[in-house]
């Protein structure tokens, strides 16, 4: 599909679309054009990510992870999240950001949703944010939307459940298929302009997307969704350990930093670097 033809992706380069919006995910979807999107903690991610095209950009509770070094993502705060969010704004201008309502943000109730959603907003100037769970956080995506706020829902395995869901389960197998599908209709009554359904059978998460008005994105929820979402760091391989079936490496990175650095060791060792030209003159 030419770029003319596309109502956004067509990257920068695109001079009709300066700016993505939820409106755009929505006729992204109507079109039948895939939506981009991958995580992103830091400005200097995020202005690549954003030049390359990609369509929004998730400032994850993954950074408990990949920033953090936490095991999971329950410890993560909301002021740990903020200052990474707000970096990832600076980045872009094109891309939409989301900002991740992180484990014991929102669980309390729509009061407590809104007042998180609310300083993410105002403390980042993020776009819109999300938070985890179907039919048990309606009520809080409910409030959040009722504010002006965008709402990025997300069902399936949702990570900072891993304990009660009993470890990383695909989700929507066999019989819990149903339940997958009532939350997926939950979230888009409750007012999500999106939802992220992440590891989930392929077949399933088609009907999910048939049957919803709202965009799906795909974490590991297989190829008809309307949009795909990688954690950039299992994508650029930039993690170390174990990456999960559905990612698709498009870069080796943390192997190339790790030569970079083992050279940059030898150099100094050696006397190469600094070498003639990398020293001022009087
Ligand atoms: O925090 C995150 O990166 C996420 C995605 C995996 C959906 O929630």
């Amino acid at each position: 599909m030419s770029d003319e033809a596309r109502p956004y992706g067509g990257g920068t380069s695109d001079p009709a679309l300066k700016r993505v919006r939820t409106r755009h995910f929505q006729r992204a979807k109507e079109q039948g054009i895939k939506i981009t999107g991958l995580t992103s903690y830091d400005f200097l991610s995020a202005s690549i990510f954003d030049e390359a095209g990609i369509d929004f950009l998730l400032v994850g509770d993954s950074a408990g992870n990949t920033v953090f070094g936490y095991d999971t993502t329950i410890p993560v705060t909301v002021d740990e999240l903020i200052p990474l969010t707000a970096a990832v704004v600076r980045g872009v201008s094109r891309a939409l950001v989301v900002a991740d309502m992180p484990f014991g943000s929102y669980e309390n109730g729509p009061d407590e949703a809104l007042h998180t959603a609310i300083r993410f907003m105002k403390e980042t100037r993020s776009h819109a944010v999300k938070l985890e769970g179907g039919t048990r956080s309606a009520k809080q995506i409910k409030r959040v939307v009722r504010a002006g706020i965008p709402v990025m829902a997300h069902i399936g395995f949702t990570p900072q459940s891993e304990h009660g869901l009993g470890g990383h389960i695909i989700q929507g197998r066999g019989d819990d298929a149903q339940r997958l599908l009532e939350d997926a209709h939950a979230v888009e009554d409750a007012g999500a302009f999106a939802v992220v359904l992440e590891m989930v059978p392929s077949a399933i998460a088609a009907q999910v997307t048939e049957e919803l008005s709202i965009p799906t994105i795909s974490v590991g929820a297989g190829p008809h969704c309307d949009g795909q979402l990688l954690v950039w760091s299992d994508w650029a391989g930039m993690s170390r350990g174990r990456i999960p079936r559905f990612v698709k490496q498009y870069a080796q990175i943390g192997d190339t930093l790790l030569e970079a650095a083992k050279t940059f060791r030898d150099d100094v060792d050696s006397g190469v670097y600094p070498a003639a030209e990398h020293e001022y003159s009087e």
